[in-house]
């Protein structure tokens, strides 16, 4: 998709440095940063920090992480030791684990003169794989914006939850990916973005990534989801996922299951939007899903821009009061109308991703 008018991926492989490029989300919006990741630990830093986000970027970054440590030094034991280090790096997207292990099966068959070669193609094959699913995921999401559209006969206005936008997948994103689609197709589409603290993934990355688009789009507080489906100003929610169970129940951003419970009982469709890759086939019970616990100063402190355009971090809450910061809460199969897949539209149930997914 397009920043400033110009065609990005979230990651990238320069073949001339030999290194790996992304665009270090902690500085948007306020500045727009390439960076290079010349090593696994930057890989791994860039996990942990945030530079790069977002289930689907966070297994891309992984992959490239395991080829920046056969770079580095192509011996099985640092390599192996390095991929432990990156599947520790967050502990509850998903695409995380499914891509460092992809990448241990691709290399674990090759000879050590190959392996650099090899590894490279498989991380790029991961991001491509990425990028054609969620145009897919768009695809079928459109029909349902479509069937919206059909019956209301004017503009579609669509919730969503922190960033599940092209900034958090390789391109195309997984919520906004039917959004994006439905926008070219000249459906009128308006978003309501919840600001989605304490990181503001809502404010500072879906909707700048909207604005780029031109997609028409107005950021929330993250309690006024509610109003807004009780006054029938909400067609449908569409969020993303860190990790979905083959029971249907969703792991997602903090906040994402209060907006679920508000749609139920304004009969709101609330959909969510996924590659296979963020799919848990093995845990069957969500209370089982490691929820993340970040530092309480990304609730206590703040980013902005001054009127000198320095970027200032201030603190917001009283010194001496503590804070709970859990990244991710579960949204129960229940109150979910459908999974969109590259696969197509399914049930959020065991026979329903079953069948979606026989193979
Ligand atoms: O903590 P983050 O920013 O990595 O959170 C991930 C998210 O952006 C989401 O929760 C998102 O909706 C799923 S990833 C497509």
């Amino acid at each position: 998709m397009k920043i400033k008018g110009k065609e990005f991926r979230t990651i990238w492989f320069d073949e001339v440095n030999k290194v790996v490029k992304i665009i270090d989300q902690t500085k948007l919006p306020h500045q727009f940063v390439i960076k290079d990741l010349k090593t696994v630990k930057d890989a791994i830093n860039a996990i942990k920090i945030m530079e790069v986000r977002g289930a689907p970027l966070i297994g891309g970054t992984a992959a490239y992480g395991i080829v920046l440590a056969i770079l580095e030094n192509n011996d099985l034991e640092f390599i192996k030791k390095s991929a432990e280090e990156l599947i520790k790096s967050r502990p509850t997207a998903i695409n995380l684990q499914w891509a460092v292990h992809r990448m241990n099966n691709t290399i674990s068959m090759i000879d050590s003169s190959d392996l650099f070669q090899v590894a490279l193609n498989e991380a790029k094959e991961i991001c491509n794989e990425d990028v054609k699913f969620c145009e897919n995921i768009g695809l079928s999401g459109l029909k349902i914006i479509e069937e919206i559209y059909n019956k209301k006969k004017d503009r579609v206005n669509i919730l969503t939850h922190c960033n599940a936008g092209w900034l958090a997948t390789i391109n195309w994103g997984t919520a906004t990916s039917p959004i994006y689609h439905a926008h070219k197709n000249g459906i009128p589409i308006h978003v309501w973005v919840d600001e989605t603290r304490p990181r503001n993934q809502g404010a500072n990355l879906t909707s700048f990534e909207l604005n780029e688009e031109k997609v028409p789009n107005t950021i929330i507080a993250d309690n006024t989801g509610g109003i807004l489906m009780q006054r029938g100003e909400v067609d449908m929610c569409i969020v993303g996922t860190d990790r979905t169970l083959s029971t249907g129940d969703v792991c997602n951003k903090i906040g994402t299951y209060l907006k679920a419970l508000a749609a139920h009982d304004n009969n709101v469709p609330f959909y969510v939007a996924l590659p296979s890759s963020t799919i848990d086939w093995d845990i069957k019970n969500f209370k089982d899903i490691p929820i993340e616990e970040r530092n309480s100063k990304e609730l206590s402190h703040i980013d902005g821009r001054d009127e000198n355009n320095n970027i200032k971090k201030v603190l917001i809450y009283p010194e001496t009061s503590r804070s709970l910061n859990l990244a991710f809460d579960i949204t129960p199969a229940k109150y979910v109308t459908g999974l969109i897949t590259e696969r197509g539209v399914c049930e959020a149930s065991t026979e329903g991703l079953k069948k979606m997914f026989k193979s």
